[in-house]
């Protein structure tokens, strides 16, 4: 039987980055809950699929966060049907590599996936929720601790931290709330790239307090949390959801034994 409240029906939900990892399950759980969901990427094939899979209630369209004519095409044709009433900015993308050899190129393309693309979106989404409504960004750890050989990406999630509470501040009195979630080491594509085949993860996972890596619907969860009714008074927040990693550091012992 599912037991799965229909908490979100009637509610129009846009998600972008929505073919697969975090923003992927966000349009699983929402649709789960009796949302229309409109899933959104650059990766049509996977988010046809997915949307597919979704079935009635869910669609996808083409949105590259980087443009401000996708942004106006797919919210336009949401704002035609009513009020636009939640929006998760999850496109993003990671580089690593040290600052001194991060090109002006690969820098831009950070900020300009990760940051702007975010702002595009708080700005579209603000004119067509006319209702109220909730929009939830990733940031990430990354935003909240500074990681060497993540500058980029890091400066990129600090970013989107401020725009989330400037936003919340000049949205607040037209019944918007906006809020930012930090994800630490969340199990998804993200991290596939070369750029990352030297890390030792083991290592890094014996460094979560909780020690082992987050999943997706784990992220997705808190993010419904600051959609719906349940966080009707926050605002402006950045929410961590990484296992204890910034609560604090721990004593490193000689031997094997565990903290
Ligand atoms: N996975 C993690 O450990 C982690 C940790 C902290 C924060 N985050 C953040 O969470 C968000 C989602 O990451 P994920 O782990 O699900 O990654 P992912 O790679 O699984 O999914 C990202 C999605 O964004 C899409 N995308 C890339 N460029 C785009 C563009 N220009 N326009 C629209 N869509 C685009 C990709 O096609 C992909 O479907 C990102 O903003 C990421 O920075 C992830």
């Amino acid at each position: 039987m599912n037991t799965t409240s229909p908490q979100f029906s009637g509610t129009d939900v846009l998600i972008t980055g929505a073919s697969k990892g975090i923003g992927g399950a966000c349009a699983r759980e929402f649709s789960r809950r009796g949302a229309t969901v409109w899933l959104t990427d650059v990766d049509d094939v996977a988010g046809c699929a997915l949307a597919d899979e979704l079935g009635q209630g869910a669609r996808y369209r083409h949105l590259d966060v980087t443009s401000e004519s996708d942004w106006i095409t797919v919210v336009s044709e949401i704002a035609q049907r009513g009020s636009l009433n939640v929006l998760v900015n999850s496109a993003g993308a990671a580089i690593k590599a040290p600052l001194v050899q991060t090109s002006l190129d690969q820098f831009r393309a950070m900020i300009d996936l990760n940051l702007t693309g975010t702002f595009l979106g708080i700005r579209a989404a603000a004119g067509a929720m006319s209702a109220g409504g909730s929009i939830i960004n990733l940031a990430s750890l990354r935003g909240v601790l500074a990681t060497a050989e993540l500058g980029a990406y890091g400066a990129s999630k600090f970013g989107v931290r401020a725009l989330t509470k400037v936003a919340a501040l000049e949205l607040a009195d037209r019944g918007i709330r906006v809020n930012a979630v930090c994800p630490g080491s969340i199990d998804t594509a993200i991290t596939a790239s070369a750029d990352f085949a030297a890390d030792d993860v083991e290592a890094y996972v014996r460094s979560i307090p909780m020690q082992r890596r987050g999943t997706p619907a784990e992220v997705a969860k808190v993010i419904l949390f600051l959609a719906g009714d349940d966080s009707s008074y926050v605002t402006g927040t950045d929410m961590l959801v990484d296992g204890g990693t910034a609560a604090g550091v721990r004593t490193p012992k000689k031997s094997t034994q565990k903290v």
